[in-house]
């Protein structure tokens, strides 16, 4: 078996069944999935991945809005498109690319979102159910990866799992995800402030790396024979590629790779696992699967 984990190859079976059964929700309950998108400002990054997951809509056969406003819309602005969204019956998911400018309260801002259209999972109310167990949307980028490790068959239960990063977009909502009883893992979060890291990172048998730092995990922190998720996407300068840049995981890629069990690569990695559990999320929304 290949030691690759092959994001893009498993999203693209997830994104043909979502396709499937968006065909028969609309043919049997004349229900098409719809899917708002947020962005403010202009942060290229932000933009491609924008219009990467409306390209997904249309191949799924979704119905997308894209609200693209300027950075220097008001907080209150915002809040109206949310609530304009909020009661189109139309749209079943809605999405506000973050970051958002700074002058604009992130918090507020995920909070007016009705949690039952929070196909990101990053609502209070979703993060509470996700950390107790209760049915609710779970963050893409999460379900992403315990999607990659049910599909290749790992087996979870008992094994060591630790991260690095804590964040409430991947670190925190992953961790409560692996210590549900389908995955059964031992879970350590680890982040900045810890001390010895490798000590703590040598000892998993899964290890996610979350930090937002090209190639920062090398052979020496990782355990023999372990499976290695890396969620990084850093752009570092690269003078030989056209756009002058090449996207690089959190992992050294090439020092981990015949000490590891399993890898996966960046990019074809985590990155198309998001947009899929995106589209899963939206799909389920539609079927009120989630929320009547
Ligand atoms: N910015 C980086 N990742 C994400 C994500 O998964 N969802 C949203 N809304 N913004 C992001």
């Amino acid at each position: 078996m290949s030691k690759i984990i092959d994001g893009k190859e498993i999203s693209s079976h997830i994104k043909s069944e979502v396709r499937s059964e968006t065909e028969i929700l609309k043919k049997e309950k004349n229900v098409t999935p719809g899917l708002a998108f947020i962005i403010a400002g202009e942060d290229p990054a932000s933009r491609v991945y924008v219009k990467n997951k409306g390209k997904a809509c249309d191949e799924a056969g979704f119905y997308s809005v894209t609200e693209a406003v300027p950075g220097d819309i008001t907080e209150s602005g915002l809040l109206d498109l949310i609530r304009r969204f909020n009661s189109d019956e139309k749209i079943h998911g809605i999405l506000v690319q973050l970051p958002l400018p700074a002058h604009i309260d992130q918090k507020k801002i995920i909070e007016a979102i009705d949690y039952k259209k929070d196909v990101d999972g990053f609502h209070p109310v979703n993060a509470g159910k996700l950390s107790i167990g209760d049915k609710c949307f779970i963050p893409c980028t999460p379900f992403g990866i315990t999607e990659m490790l049910r599909r290749k068959n790992i087996k979870t239960e008992g094994m060591r799992a630790v991260i690095i990063g804590r964040s409430n977009i991947v670190g925190k909502p992953v961790a409560s995800l692996l210590l549900r009883p389908e995955f059964n893992c031992t879970v350590t979060v680890c982040h900045s402030r810890t001390p010895d890291l490798k000590s703590v990172t040598s000892e998993a048998d899964i290890l996610i790396a979350a930090i937002g730092r090209a190639d920062f995990v090398k052979r020496d922190f990782i355990k023999e024979g372990s499976v290695i998720i890396d969620v990084g996407i850093n752009r570092t300068e690269d003078k030989e590629t056209k756009s002058g840049y090449k996207i690089t995981g959190d992992v050294d890629y090439k020092d981990c790779f015949d000490k590891c069990g399993m890898i996966t690569p960046v990019p074809g990695g985590v990155g198309p696992m998001t947009i899929a559990m995106l589209l899963r999320n939206t799909l389920d929304a539609a079927k009120g699967k989630i929320y009547d």
